[in-house]
């Protein structure tokens, strides 16, 4: 089968990690950088910006979404506490920031798609790496879910990992091993999504 149709089909949300990455620490590093370096972006302006957090750092993300969370869920916290404590359980986070800089610089040139085009040129890149990397990662076993926590946490993140103030934070992907595979999905008649014009 077509290698990446394959991948396609074996990723899924896997929200029950544990930290036995079944990939080394090197090989999980080699397929970050692979797939920050060679995928498209709007105008090839590669506005993506990678973080790649594990081990005790890992932990201590979660530990501080955790505390932010507390202060603004109303209510029982013990549902959502346990939701982030799964997450904690993984082996590592990958934040996917957007620099729009270099969008900047493309817009000067041309003004006339609006500034909101530019924005959304700036989401769908993010999405795009988001799903390349979810892929290569799925490919070879890693259990990933993808988490929005952004903009709660930014500030905290930032101020975690020495991040630039003017980055955007999209989405965190965590990672690690599989404790539990998901539930078949309920997939929809291909013919309500698919039109075919010949
Ligand atoms: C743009 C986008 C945002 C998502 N946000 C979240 C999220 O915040 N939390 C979460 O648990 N899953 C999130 N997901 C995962 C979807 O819920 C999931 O992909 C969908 O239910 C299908 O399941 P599957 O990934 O196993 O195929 C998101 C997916 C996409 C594409």
């Amino acid at each position: 089968m077509n290698t990446i149709i394959y991948a396609n089909q074996k990723r899924r949300s896997v929200r029950d990690l544990n930290k036995n990455l079944p990939i080394s620490q090197d090989r999980l590093e080699e397929i970050v950088k692979s797939v920050t370096l060679q995928y498209p972006s709007a105008f090839d302006t590669q506005s993506a910006r990678v973080v790649l957090v594990v081990g005790e750092k890992h932990d201590l993300l979660w530990d501080k979404i955790i505390e932010i969370l507390r202060g603004v869920v109303q209510g029982d916290f013990s549902a959502t506490f346990a939701r982030l404590s799964a997450f904690k359980k993984g082996y590592g986070t990958i934040l996917f920031f957007e620099d729009f800089k270099p969008l900047e610089k493309s817009y000067e040139n041309f003004s006339f798609l609006g500034l909101e085009t530019f924005k959304n040129f700036s989401e769908q890149s993010s999405g795009i790496i988001q799903y390349a990397l979810w892929l290569a990662l799925a490919y070879e076993g890693v259990g990933c879910n993808l988490q929005h926590y952004n903009p709660l946490i930014d500030e905290e993140v930032k101020k975690m990992f020495e991040i630039p103030s003017d980055w955007s934070l999209k989405a965190q992907l965590i990672i690690g091993g599989i404790n539990k595979e998901p539930e078949a999905k309920n997939l929809k008649n291909i013919n309500t999504l698919v039109k075919i014009i010949k």
